[in-house]
């Protein structure tokens, strides 16, 4: 049986047995030909790349591509949201294996885009990365840079009792091949930032 299990702003999640269905769903603000074109793009495109990223880091195996309905159908990851447990598990080790699985994406030149624990899912103690619908190609090291900023403002507001160690761990064990230029544009990116807030 097919069942709902999460309305998010861009699509719907069916879960079937072992089967996610994501769909993106019609958005009535946007030109109805425009808005075809765009759900359709991110539809393709998110199967894209996590084909490419399956050969390299822990994702959900797509199953089926459907452009005409917006569908793609990929493999149930039946672990658990780390939004909803980071502070009840062995912490350490999933930020040492979030931080390596980030530097293994950038080196592909992948950026998620959207890198918060609502898209990382805790299985067999590995850290599943999913929600690929904002993710880009760039080998800019400014790019990257940002990617692992947005990780550590969502962290800080959403786990922020445990943030500053889980922090430490995931940059120690970035281990991206550019990894020293990334993180000293990550201090530039932060400083930019704290000045905006002050200005
Ligand atoms: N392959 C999957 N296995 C298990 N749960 C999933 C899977 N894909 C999505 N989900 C669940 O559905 C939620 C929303 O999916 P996501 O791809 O992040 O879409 P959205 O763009 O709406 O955030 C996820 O946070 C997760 O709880
Ligand atoms: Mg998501």
């Amino acid at each position: 049986m097919t069942k709902l299990i999460q309305t998010g702003a861009e699509a719907e999640i069916y879960q079937d047995k072992n089967n996610i269905l994501k769909k993106r769903v019609e958005k009535s603000y946007r030109i109805k030909e425009i808005d075809e074109k765009i759900r359709k793009y991110r539809t393709r495109h998110e199967a894209k790349i996590l084909e490419k990223l399956s050969k390299v880091i822990a994702v959900p195996k797509v199953i089926k591509v459907d452009e005409d309905k917006k569908e793609i159908t990929m493999e149930f990851i039946e672990g658990l949201k780390l939004s909803e447990n980071f502070e009840k598990i062995n912490f350490e080790k999933t930020a040492i294996e979030i931080g390596k699985t980030i530097g293994k994406m950038h080196d592909q030149d992948i950026i998620h885009g959207d890198l918060t624990t609502s898209n990382m899912l805790l299985y067999k103690n590995k850290v599943f990365f999913i929600d690929f619908g904002l993710s880009y190609h760039s080998h800019k090291i400014e790019d990257k840079a940002v990617d692992l900023h947005v990780l550590k403002q969502a962290l800080e507001a959403k786990h922020y009792k445990i943030s500053e160690i889980l922090i430490t761990i995931i940059l120690k064990n970035y281990n991206a091949k550019q990894c020293k230029e990334i993180l000293e544009k990550l201090k530039k990116v932060e400083a930019r930032g704290r000045y905006k807030d002050k200005y």
